[in-house]
């Protein structure tokens, strides 16, 4: 079976390693790599590849940067050559990124199955392009691998036959199992002269919080009125470190003593946010990755499509209004000792693989149900 595997931007790389492994290992899978250029810098892409032991891609379409339409689309047409000369027997996507539902469109016009990995989270915010390529790719594909049964009960109430429907769990946790002897080892808050428990760890990056001078303007007063109690690590995404730069507003941060440093590698990160405080964040993976490591994240957004990480988790909604409150109220609470969400185990690949095979064999499910 030719299973063609999509990996397109940073947050895809930590949910594609577990499953590559998993199927480089299996006898009956042939896995081909394809990485789309959506993250194209060392520290956004290479980095990741490095350290989740990812071989160079098979396919590397270098679509690179662009406006919405243009993306999607020259992914559409880079993906579609190589899909059609290539064949897969399965095409599996992703996550919520702009590559994950065009290769989703490609499969489905081409008439080969795609399986959606991560299916089924809905922020119910169609302002948020993530929400868009979430519709549009479960709608789509043919297997829905959801992680929590949130996930299940949107698909469902979408009209969702239950026979595309499999739960997996959380294939990021994988990646976190897999690395995490040398992320243990890298002690990177001890080399930015930080205090193990002792900084809060944060990550902007969202359209809505980065791209409106105004709101970023009041989320760096947010950030600067916290600094004073608790010193904060910032590593600054692409996108966030140009509006900042274009608000001069990275001056008025590091005066107040932020720490302001460039993307990290995989390793790098989940040794910051091991040793932090707490963890301030627009990002989606890292409400999933606190809420494993039971590490208080105040999320900054009006919503998320991972509420399981409020219900059964460490996270918590917040404004840059109700930050400095919301923070010291989850960094003064002693730290519950709680379950992690059902199948947030580190063995989601081993799931995929079990259904991947029960698909693909005799009574393989007719498509379009
Ligand atoms: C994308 C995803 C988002 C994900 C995020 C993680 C979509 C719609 N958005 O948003 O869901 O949470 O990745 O980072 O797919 N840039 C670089 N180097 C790179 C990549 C980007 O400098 O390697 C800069 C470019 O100026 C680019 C900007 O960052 O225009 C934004 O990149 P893009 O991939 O369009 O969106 P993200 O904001 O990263």
């Amino acid at each position: 079976q030719r299973i063609h595997l999509v990996a397109a931007a940073r947050p895809n790389f930590m949910k594609v390693a577990p499953l590559w492994h998993a199927l480089a290992a299996a006898p009956d899978f042939d896995p081909v790599l394809v990485h789309t250029g959506q993250h194209y810098d060392v520290n956004m892409s290479d980095a990741f590849f490095t350290d989740l032991r990812l071989p160079e891609p098979h396919h590397h379409l270098g679509v690179g940067s662009g406006s919405h339409a243009e993306q999607t689309g020259g992914v559409m047409i880079a993906y579609e050559k190589v899909a059609l000369a290539d064949r897969p027997d399965w095409l599996v996507v992703v996550g919520d990124v702009n590559s994950t539902a065009a290769c989703t469109l490609v499969a489905a016009k081409a008439c080969f199955p795609v399986i959606h990995l991560e299916a089924g989270l809905r922020s119910g915010d169609r302002a948020m392009p993530e929400e868009v390529n979430r519709l549009m790719t479960d709608v789509l594909a043919d297997v829905l691998w959801t992680p929590s049964p949130d996930a299940d009960d949107n698909l469902r109430r979408e009209g969702i036959a239950e026979a595309r429907v499999t739960r997996v769990g959380n294939i990021m946790l994988d990646s976190f199992e897999l690395v995490r002897p040398a992320i243990e080892a890298a002690d990177v808050p001890a080399e930015l002269g930080l205090t193990r428990g002792g900084y809060g760890i944060v990550t902007l990056h969202r359209p809505s919080n980065v791209d409106d001078p105004a709101q970023l303007i009041r989320l760096v007063d947010a950030l600067i009125a916290v600094q004073r109690d608790l010193p904060l690590v910032f590593p600054v995404h692409p996108r966030t470190s140009a509006k900042l730069h274009q608000n001069g507003l990275e001056s008025r941060m590091l005066r107040a003593g932020l720490t302001l440093i460039g993307p990290q590698s995989y390793v790098r990160f989940m040794s910051l946010v091991g040793g932090a405080a707490a963890a301030i964040t627009d990002s989606g993976g890292l409400q999933e990755e606190t809420t494993y490591l039971g590490i208080p994240c105040l999320t900054l957004r009006e919503n998320t499509e991972r509420p399981i990480t409020i219900t059964e988790g460490t996270n918590r909604l917040v404004t840059p209004e109700t930050l400095g409150i919301e923070l010291h109220r989850a960094v003064s609470t002693p730290r519950a000792v709680r379950a992690k969400p059902d199948l947030w185990d580190g063995r989601t690949a081993e799931r995929c693989l079990a259904d991947l095979r029960r698909r693909s064999g005799p009574a393989r499910l007719p498509r379009a149900l």
